[in-house]
C-alpha cells in the first residue's frame, strides 16, 4: 500500500471515477484539479491548483509516491489551453516528481489520439510510431517523452496509457474497438502500482474488444487482464445510431473524428 496516491484531474470524469474507486491502494488520496473537488473524506487531501503553476505542482507532488495523472486539456483547443496544462502542466509534474523527496511512480492518460491519424485495418502495438490528429495529440506525444526522458535521466517509473474511449458505455461504433471499461481502467491501475518493476511501457488502454486495433503483447508483465469486451453495446447502438459509412473519418481512421479537425486558432 503506498502512503500517498495523487490524482490529478480528479473533478473530471475519469478522476471522479479514481477517486471513489482506487481509496485502497493507499493511505491518503491526494485529489487535485483547478476546479472544485468539494470536502475532503477522511482518507482524502484536496489540493486546488493549476497544472501550469510550476511552484504549485511542486507542493502538490512532494511526498506523493504514487500519480494518477489525469489532469490536463482532453480534447482539442487552442494551443494556449493545450500547452499550459498538456505542455507546461506535464513539464511541471515531472520536475516536481525529480525534486520530491520521494520519488513517485506515474501513470500518465496518454491518449489514442497520439495515433489518431492510422487508419483502423493497422494493428499497431507499442513499438508503433506515433501519429498524432491534431496539437491535443501531440501534447501527448510530447507527454509519452517526457515519460521516456525522466525515466532513462531519472529513474522515474511510468505507465503511459494510451486511452481509447473510458466511459461507462461506447457513445459510437468506433469506440466499439477501443472502449475501455471503468472496471478494466482500474484493473490496470492496480497492475501499475502493484507489479515490483514497472519501467516506462506503452499500454493501450483497451477492454478485451472483439475489434480491438491494439496489441499489448509488450506488457504482458504487467500481469493486466481487462475483462470486458464492448460488443455486448452493438445492438444498442446500432438501434440508436445511424450504420456508420466507410468513408467517414469514425470508420477510416483511429482518431475518427479528430482527423477532419482544423487547429483552432489563438
Ligand atoms: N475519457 C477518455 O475516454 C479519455 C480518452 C483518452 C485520454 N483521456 C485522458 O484522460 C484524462 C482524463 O480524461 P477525462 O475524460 O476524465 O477528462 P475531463 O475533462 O473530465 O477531466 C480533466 C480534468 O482536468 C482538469 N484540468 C484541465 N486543465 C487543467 C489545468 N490546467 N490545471 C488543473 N486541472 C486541469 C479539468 O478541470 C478536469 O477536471 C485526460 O488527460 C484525457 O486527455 C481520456
Amino acid at each position: 500500500m503506498m502512503k500517498r496516491l495523487l490524482i490529478t484531474g480528479a473533478a473530471g470524469g475519469l478522476g471522479a471515477m479514481c477517486r471513489e474507486r482506487l481509496t485502497h491502494l493507499a493511505e491518503t488520496i491526494v485529489v487535485s484539479d483547478r476546479d472544485g473537488l468539494g470536502s475532503a473524506a477522511a482518507h482524502e487531501e484536496i489540493i486546488c491548483c493549476d497544472l501550469g503553476d510550476k511552484a504549485a505542482v511542486e507542493v502538490m507532488v512532494e511526498g506523493c509516491d504514487g500519480i494518477v495523472h489525469l489532469g490536463g486539456q482532453p480534447i482539442e483547443h487552442t494551443w494556449e489551453v493545450v500547452k499550459n496544462a498538456n505542455i507546461d502542466g506535464i513539464y511541471n509534474l515531472y520536475e516536481a516528481a525529480r525534486k520530491s523527496s520521494v520519488t513517485p511512480r506515474i501513470l500518465f492518460a496518454s491518449s489514442n489520439h497520439a495515433i489518431g491519424f492510422y487508419e483502423q485495418t493497422v494493428r499497431l502495438d507499442a513499438k508503433s510510431p506515433t501519429k498524432p490528429d491534431g496539437l491535443y495529440g501531440v501534447s501527448k506525444v510530447f507527454g509519452e517523452a517526457m515519460a521516456s526522458m525522466y525515466y532513462d535521466k531519472f529513474g522515474i517509473e511510468t505507465a503511459c496509457v494510451r486511452i481509447g474511449a473510458c466511459f461507462p458505455e461506447p457513445k459510437n461504433h468506433r469506440m466499439l474497438s477501443m472502449w475501455m471499461s471503468y472496471d478494466d481502467f482500474v484493473r490496470l491501475i492496480e497492475r501499475v502500482f502493484i507489479v515490483p518493476r514497472l519501467g516506462c511501457p506503452i499500454v493501450y488502454g483497451t477492454s478485451a474488444n472483439s475489434g480491438v486495433w491494439w496489441d499489448n503483447h509488450e506488457v504482458a508483465y504487467l500481469g493486466w487482464q481487462p475483462q470486458d469486451n464492448a460488443e455486448v453495446f452493438r445492438a444498442k447502438l446500432d438501434a440508436e445510431l445511424p450504420a456508420p459509412t466507410a468513408d467517414e473519418p469514425n470508420s477510416k481512421y483511429q482518431g475518427g473524428m479528430f482527423t477532419a479537425d482544423g487547429i483552432h486558432e489563438d
